[in-house]
């Protein structure tokens, strides 16, 4: 059985939990979009872990991890985490694999979405400032370009960063006035990055085939968000890969048709960092309510969380265009304690209502939210174990969910632990 678990909303979702729940029952995690700008959180015991680039199957010292094509590696997050997880008692030795096909996010992306987002203000897309964006621009655009298998060819390498690294000293003093960045110095973290990942990289395409062929259990861990996407998410305020289910084939190497399953995870509300329109935001004491209860503060960057209710338009675009077949919806415990819930079923757009999402931004920003008024429940779910225990308002809540969405609800969580799931059907 393959999973490919992915955000139907704008990240955050709870995704890592997810991962690190299903990974029991499979072999093989693999990342396959995005890079240091997530932050995927296993919680295990009082154990806290922040993933960002190792997929959240790493934590479990029996998983085979793979970080494929369509990530973009820093290796200087990834050594880290790699070190952190080994203090840890947590060896990835012999078990993680790294595409030779993916590219490197080095100190010249990270400068250059540091320099734009400053120079933008106002208009900033609020990025991680992770330099996602300039290394996907940067793999699109092929000729100034690194990629991991470039760390085994270090003459290769050299010569590569003195030429790129002129190209963007020159943009960055026109367009910012930057200081010059020096190629021998990232030459020189690049020979210790080597040291350190040469044996982990490889062809993780004819790695997952041979899985795949051998009958082995492959789990996909989406990061970020459907509503991220670059293509199908609300442009231009999304990341810099196709981070909804669609990435998963060129970002991994792996046709869809070997999925079995495409399960989406979405909180009962809705959360957003960064910049761009967001039609069911609470920007007033619920929404701060649902902040704290929710303890929604960004896992890579520590910024506060925009908080809203639940959007049913968004989510179900999220499983249409993802071909998503059940929803685990987190976070439903953060909801106690609110008198009434609000889900908002539809979109009213210059008068008119439309259950389809807009993922135009001019239109968007026009959306009013059409609400269902739910009853809102005080019980804390957090000790709850099956659906049946749920307070009557709260299984209301869930059904209306799946009405709106078009998608079971299978799995509940009410805390961020292991133990704190429900699963159901
Ligand atoms: P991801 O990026 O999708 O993996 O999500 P994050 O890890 O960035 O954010 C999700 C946060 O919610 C983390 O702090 C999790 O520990 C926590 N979490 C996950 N599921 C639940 C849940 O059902 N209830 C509560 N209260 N917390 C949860
Ligand atoms: P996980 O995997 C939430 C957001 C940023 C910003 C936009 C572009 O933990 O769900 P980028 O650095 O990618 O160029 O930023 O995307 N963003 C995320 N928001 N969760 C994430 O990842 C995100 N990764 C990027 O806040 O709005
Ligand atoms: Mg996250």
């Amino acid at each position: 059985m393959n999973n490919c678990i992915v955000g139907l909303q704008w990240g955050d979702e709870g995704k890592g939990k997810i991962v690190d729940i299903l990974a029991e029952k499979a072999d093989i995690v693999v990342r396959y979009s995005g890079g240091a700008n997530a932050g995927h959180t296993v919680v295990i015991g009082d154990t806290k872990f922040a993933l960002h680039l190792l997929p959240s199957g790493a934590v479990r010292p029996e998983t085979v991890c793979v970080i494929a094509n369509g990530v973009v590696v820093d290796p200087d997050c990834l050594t880290g985490e790699i070190d952190s997880l080994a203090q840890k008692g947590i060896s990835l030795k012999g078990r993680l694999f790294i595409s030779q096909n993916a590219h490197l996010v080095l100190d010249y992306h990270k400068a250059e979405d540091r320099l734009r987002e400053n120079s933008l203000g106002e208009n900033k897309i609020g990025t991680t400032i992770r330099g996602i964006g300039p290394c996907y621009a940067d793999k699109v655009g092929r000729t100034f370009a690194a990629r991991a298998a470039d760390l085994a060819d270090l003459d290769t390498l050299r010569q590569k960063l003195v030429k790129i690294v002129d190209y963007k000293n020159k943009i960055f003093a026109a367009l910012y006035k930057a200081e010059p960045l020096d190629s021998g110095q990232i030459f020189e973290k690049c020979k210790f990055y080597a040291e350190k990942l040469v044996p982990f990289i490889t062809d993780t395409t004819r790695l997952l085939h041979n899985a795949i062929e051998q009958r082995k259990s492959i789990l996909f861990e989406g990061a970020q968000g459907t509503l991220l996407d670059l293509d199908h998410g609300t442009f231009p305020f999304v990341t810099s890969s196709n981070s909804s289910s669609l990435g998963m084939s060129a970002g991994a190497g792996v046709p869809a048709k070997n999925v079995d399953k495409f399960i989406g995870v979405a909180k009962a509300y809705t959360t957003r960092v960064g910049s761009g329109p967001f039609p069911t935001e609470l920007d007033n004491e619920i929404g701060s309510y649902i902040r704290d209860r929710g303890n929604e503060y960004g896992t890579t960057t520590g910024r506060p969380r925009r908080c809203g209710w639940f959007d049913a338009v968004a989510v179900r675009y999220s499983v249409t265009i993802g071909g998503i077949d059940a929803i685990a919806l987190m976070h439903l415990d953060t909801l106690s304690g609110i008198k009434q819930l609000k889900i908002c079923k539809a979109y009213r757009i210059n008068s008119e209502d439309t259950d389809f999402f807009a993922s135009d931004i001019e239109t968007l920003a026009k959306a009013e939210p059409v609400y269902q008024t739910v009853e809102g429940w005080d019980e804390d779910l957090s000790g709850m174990s099956s659906f049946d225990e749920l307070p009557e308002n709260a299984k209301r809540y869930v059904e209306l969910v799946e009405q709106f969405t078009g998608a079971p609800a299978t799995i509940i969580g009410v805390g961020p632990k292991r133990s704190q799931t429900i699963f159901r059907h």
